[in-house]
């Protein structure tokens, strides 16, 4: 039998040897994505495709080629169009479990230096206006018993809420259902609907998926019901706010402050009037990107990989 082909579209951390004794590999070793049209090539050719969040996977490239597998390394799948995967009985894989601690870390990491204005005060210090202690400088909320609203409750928000017991926080979530009473004692939470957890928070973060569901879930509406003190941490998905509405709602002070991990365009384009703000910190979608996660993140898409190149069902599988 052919050896099997495989492109993996960036250099991955681990798992390549494992790799290369059951399949003939080709990986993308550019920093950017292989351009799209790059890709529906390399798909004619194929067997298994290791993909990243910033690959679209369309039902174009889908019917192009031959795949028996698709593998993400990343728990996200929106640039996937897994209803074409599944008509054509290709296998989705992704990542999930690995990157939730890494990720709720990185959350709190944001929550804390937004509300510190850490960001700010490093520019502040690197621009020479430290002149001496003062008690009103670059002043922030506590973050100490503060209320907490997390949007999207599956294991990364509720991986949040435990890190914000420490802080003796009044938590809030909210999320397509209810969880079960047990759950919300031992985390300490309680079920709000959106509106009522936009009215109360202090802090609140994103945890939903990219959907069409969840698309522009944040918009002017929901920034008007926020406090103005308000803090603001999306490290879910950036199309699940509306740009032009965090930027009004962060200019005109409709709440206090953000930090976001994700943007609605990926890299945010040079131009974009959010970058002119400095009560928002920006990163470049780096949740999970601990050494330890990314390994694991790796050597969990191949495995998907390498199964569904054997035919067999894959540990982490996205289809129905
Ligand atoms: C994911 O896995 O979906 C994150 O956004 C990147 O790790």
């Amino acid at each position: 039998m052919a050896q099997a082909k495989v492109f993996i579209t960036r250099r991955l951390p681990a798992g390549l040897e494992q790799l290369q004794q059951v399949a003939s590999v080709e990986v993308w070793t550019e920093r950017k994505p292989p351009p799209y049209d790059v890709l529906l090539e390399k798909v004619k050719a194929i067997d298994g495709l290791l993909c990243l969040l910033s690959d679209r996977i369309d039902e174009q490239l889908i019917v192009a080629g031959n795949l028996k597998v698709i593998s993400q390394m990343a728990v996200g799948y929106d640039n996937i169009d897994v209803a074409a995967a599944t008509k054509r009985r290709i296998p989705v894989g992704h990542t999930p479990g690995v990157l939730t601690d890494a990720t709720a870390d990185f959350t709190w990491a944001l929550l804390m230096a937004a509300a510190r204005r850490v960001v700010e005060a490093d520019r502040f210090t690197r621009a020479g206006l430290w002149q001496s202690w003062e008690p009103d400088l670059l002043l922030g909320p506590n973050i100490t018993g503060a209320t907490l609203g997390i949007v999207g409750f599956g294991r990364i928000g509720q991986a949040v809420a435990r890190r914000a017991r420490g802080f003796d926080m009044r938590i809030l979530y909210t999320s397509t259902y209810q969880w079960e009473p047990e759950l919300e004692k031992s985390l300490g939470v309680e079920f709000a609907p959106l509106e009522k957890l936009l009215q109360e928070s202090d802090f609140v973060t994103l945890h939903t998926p990219g959907t069409d569901d969840t698309y522009h879930l944040f918009s002017d509406r929901q920034f008007d019901l926020m406090k103005s003190e308000a803090i603001l941490i999306n490290t879910a998905r950036g199309t699940v706010v509306d740009s032009d509405s965090l930027y009004r709602a962060l200019a005109s002070g409709k709440i206090a402050a953000a930090a976001v991990d994700v943007t609605e365009s990926e890299p945010i384009p040079h131009d974009s009037p959010l970058l002119t703000l400095d009560n928002l910190i920006i990163t470049p979608h780096i949740g999970s990107a601990s050494r330890q996660t990314r390994l694991k993140m790796a050597k969990m898409a191949i495995a998907n990989l390498m199964a569904g190149l054997r035919g067999h069902s894959l540990p982490y599988c996205v289809n129905p």
